[in-house]
């Protein structure tokens, strides 16, 4: 037996003790080898099913989230994948057009109505394999035949991947499965999909989707990592982000997404944006502007704090899921535990057809582009300017905004270029990261619009180098950290012209009268705090609520220089996966 299987089985203990109680034995502790013993064991006790309905019955039996891809020396020539809570897509490549753009889904529950009568499980231990019941009444031919190639060649090839992006460079035609589906290639290469009931929300058919990516867009090119392609793509990034959405001459925002909800966001108690990690940063990011803009409550939740405190929603609340990848599980459950209670739910994600995306009722694309790296990089921006086109275009009609919103308009213009000149810093802090790599810890501090880029520097530096890291909010560093500081301490501190200027100046003294010599980043030009620094990074001036992303990009490049120097696999951190489909 031959399984690839991505995710957990949170009920793997009690299913081991079964299996041991019948007499199987474990080479391992993983959770993987009791789905394959699992099946086994069914496969002895029904040795007339077919292999999709062995798989059929051991995902009856498995809790937890999982994409699982099986093939069988039992049963030569075939496949079957099924998924619950875990991404899973199936590519499809043929020489000639396919005769259909969909699917239809197969139904096989163990007690299904059928002609009037119930047939059993029992039943259908006599009957023979492949028995079907298809939806609207297909017959089992007509389902398949259609999706058969057109012309002579009927060649067709299956790939079965998580993510769009290990497939694209075979096909751009796939299926997003959807949870408890089962799909399955048989001997004479037709692909069918399965449900075991059906449910009123099915759409009784899966829609075979053309993949927008394109295949040089997940090549690392001149780069040495994808992390490092990615961090360098961002004067374009955030360019497609706003493409479409901004018009720069007459100041307007539209996200087509969003736009017939406006009315409806307008008129909300509060505003809650709830994420995981990164994404959870550019919430942090924009909190101040969406407050400022919206003229409403906001609320920044991490999406297991939310879970864990079974927080009161109200119908007229308006919740965003922000996520790159549309598949984490946490920010996943949040989202339908908000929908349970009549929240309008708004998707901010990187990867169309996620699940996050389907299960919102409106969203925005942030169109980044596929992010390969583990850690987020471009998605980050383009997530910060997501929500900032929001924010624009909830206050478009809000006269005493005009002067703001006009600014920030003209700021989001002139940012590709700004980006382009941070990212002329790359060498300098190379030199800089060289003085670090070597050291246990790197405290990053400011506040105000730059406090995210605290966190989030911080974040990039623990997941890809190991190396302890913090973000700090420089306002509370006499209520505890100040105590690490001294001058062994490795500290960054961003120190940049906005309303908080005067504090983090404040800070900053605070920090070299106990003998911390930071590095800082700060305004191109001004010598200031220049002066406190050991080494200085200077970043272009642009309005106070996108500066995060012109001082974000030089902590990515140094948890980028000081992983390559400290020798980690930059692009696939220890320990870490780049969607989290667990809890
Ligand atoms: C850090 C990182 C993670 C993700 C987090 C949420 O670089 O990538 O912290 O941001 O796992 O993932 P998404 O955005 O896919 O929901």
């Amino acid at each position: 037996m031959w399984i690839s299987f991505a995710g957990i089985i949170t009920n793997y203990k009690d299913v081991k003790q079964f299996l041991v109680q019948k007499g199987h034995k474990f080479r391992s502790d993983t959770d993987t080898e009791i789905i394959a013993k699992l099946i086994k064991h069914i496969h002895g006790l029904h040795p007339n099913y077919s292999f999709r309905e062995l798989v059929e019955q051991v995902i009856q039996q498995l809790e937890g989230a999982f994409a699982l891809c099986f093939k069988s020396m039992h049963f030569p020539g075939e496949v079957v994948a099924t998924r619950r809570g875990s991404p899973l897509l199936v590519g499809i490549k043929t020489k000639t057009k396919l005769a259909t753009d969909h699917i239809p889904i197969l139904y096989s529950k163990d007690v299904f109505e059928f002609g009037g009568r119930a047939l059993s499980t029992r039943d259908r231990d006599h009957r023979p394999h492949g028995h079907e019941i298809p939806a609207h009444g297909l017959a089992r031919s007509q389902s398949t035949s259609e999706f058969l190639p057109q012309g002579d060649n009927k060649e067709v090839e299956y790939f079965f991947a998580s993510d769009a992006s290990a497939i694209i460079e075979h096909t751009d035609r796939v299926i997003y499965l959807l949870d408890d589906d089962v799909a399955s290639v048989e001997k004479e290469g037709v692909l069918k999909i399965h449900r075991l009931k059906r449910t009123l929300e099915d759409t009784h058919a899966r829609e075979i989707t053309t993949l927008k990516m394109e295949i040089q867009q997940i090549m690392k090119g001149n780069f040495s990592s994808f992390m490092q392609k990615e961090i360098f793509e961002q004067p374009e990034s955030v360019v497609t982000t706003m493409r479409g959405r901004i018009n720069f001459d007459s100041e307007t925002v539209v996200l087509g997404g969003i736009k017939d909800y406006i009315g409806e966001i307008r008129r909300c108690r509060r505003l809650l944006l709830i994420a995981c990690g990164t994404s959870y940063n550019s919430a942090i990011a924009t909190r101040q502007l969406l407050e400022e803009l919206t003229e409403l409550p906001v609320m920044v939740d991490l999406a297991s704090d939310f879970l864990d405190r079974n927080t009161p929603i109200f119908r007229d609340d308006v919740c965003f899921f922000i996520s790159q990848s549309g598949e984490t599980a946490d920010t996943l459950m949040a989202l339908r535990y908000c929908k349970q209670r009549g929240a309008l739910i708004v998707g901010i994600t990187n990867t169309v057809g996620s699940s996050i995306c389907r299960e919102s009722h409106c969203g925005v694309h942030i169109n980044a582009g596929p992010e390969i790296g583990v850690a987020s990089t471009k998605a980050y921006t383009s997530q910060i300017i997501s929500l900032v086109m929001f924010a624009l275009m909830v206050s478009e009609d809000r006269i005493s905004a005009q002067p703001r919103r006009s600014e920030i308009i003209q700021g989001l213009r002139n940012l590709p270029d700004q980006i382009k000149e941070v990212l002329e810093l790359d060498s300098k802090i190379q030199e800089i990261s060289k003085k670090v790599f070597e050291k246990k810890s790197l405290l990053v501090l400011g506040r105000g619009y730059n406090y995210a880029t605290c966190l989030e520097g911080a974040l990039k530096i623990k997941e890809i180098t190991y190396m302890h890291s913090e973000g700090i909010l420089a306002g509370e560093l006499k209520h505890g950290p100040l105590a690490l500081v001294d001058k062994g301490m490795p500290i960054i501190m961003i120190c940049t012209r906005d309303n908080v200027f005067v504090k983090c100046m404040n800070a900053l003294q605070q920090v070299t009268a106990r003998e911390g010599r930071p590095i800082l980043i700060c305004h191109k030009n001004d010598q200031e705090p220049q002066k406190y620094g050991s080494s200085v990074l200077e970043v272009p001036k642009t309005v106070d609520c996108l500066q995060g992303i012109l001082t974000v990009i030089p902590l990515q490049l140094v948890s980028y220089h000081v992983a390559v120097l400290k020798g980690c696999n930059v692009d696939c951190p220890r320990n870490l996966a780049k969607s989290v489909t667990v809890e």
